[in-house]
């Protein structure tokens, strides 16, 4: 059977070109996450649900500033990894996707999803939406992060892992990395499925539809400024199509 994104992520994933490529990723993403967590929350530490979290090895950084998260990801194999490494941090808690349902309603501070909108079909998005909707306190925040606009390609991404790669020290096996990708099934993925991308307007105008008030970020979570990050906070009643 041929596979899809979530068969890729289940696998032994190639996309980080070394283990220091993978550490100084969620490194960055962690303290982003927990800046966004402390900027964003009520001022008592919040409960907050990362969707899509992937192997968040930096995610005892975030929980420090939480009551409680929740880490989400729909790979199993990504799931049994987190499990067995944050077995003994109590504020942290790993879903499948079909446990994310389970959570109290309105009980969530932040929502964050980093790098995941673009591994959905428009269908699967919107059923998300309105599952974090339902999950947020009102007034409560919904991030979206690393969403790809239309017109930016592999080479854009290539460019951003190599600016990365030569302020993080790996830029020779980003090189390497770069050549095994284009080789790898991500690249036929991208070919076959692709992925999704949305405008900034586009974007801003599918969240308020759905019943939140949303703007974009000055600066997008993590080393590609080429993608872009929305705060979107939980407000008013979603628009029923006609
Ligand atoms: C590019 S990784 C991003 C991981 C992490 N958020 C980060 O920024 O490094 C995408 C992750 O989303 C997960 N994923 C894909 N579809 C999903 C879904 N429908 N629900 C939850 N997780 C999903 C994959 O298993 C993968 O671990």
């Amino acid at each position: 059977m041929a596979m899809n994104w979530r068969d890729y992520w289940n696998s032994d994933t190639p996309i980080y070109v070394s283990e220091r490529h993978k550490l100084l990723h969620y490194r960055g993403i962690a303290s982003d996450l927990a800046a966004l967590v402390a900027e964003l929350g009520p001022g008592e530490p919040p409960i907050v649900l990362d969707h899509g979290c992937g192997e968040a090895l930096a995610a005892e950084r975030v929980a420090a500033r939480c009551e409680k998260l929740y880490l989400c990801d729909a790979a199993p194999n990504v799931r049994a990894r987190i499990e067995a490494r944050l077995a003994d941090n109590l504020k942290v808690t790993v879903l499948a996707p079909e446990e994310v349902e389970a959570i109290p309603d309105g009980s969530l501070d932040i929502v964050v999803a980093n790098s995941l909108l673009q591994y959905l079909s428009r269908p699967e998005f919107d059923a998300l939406l309105a599952l974090w909707r339902g999950k947020l306190k009102d007034g409560g925040a919904l991030v979206l992060a690393d969403i790809i606009p239309h017109g930016t390609g592999a080479a854009t991404d290539a460019a951003a892992l190599l600016r990365f790669a030569a302020s993080g020290g790996f830029l020779v096996s980003a090189l390497g990395g770069l050549a095994r990708t284009a080789l790898s099934d991500y690249r036929k993925l991208r070919g076959t499925l692709g992925l999704a991308r949305y405008d900034e307007g586009e974007m801003l105008a599918i969240l308020t539809m759905a019943g939140f008030e949303a703007a974009r970020r000055p600066r997008n979570i993590g080393h590609n400024q080429a993608r872009m990050t929305f705060v979107a906070r939980k407000s008013g009643e979603p628009v029923k199509a006609a």
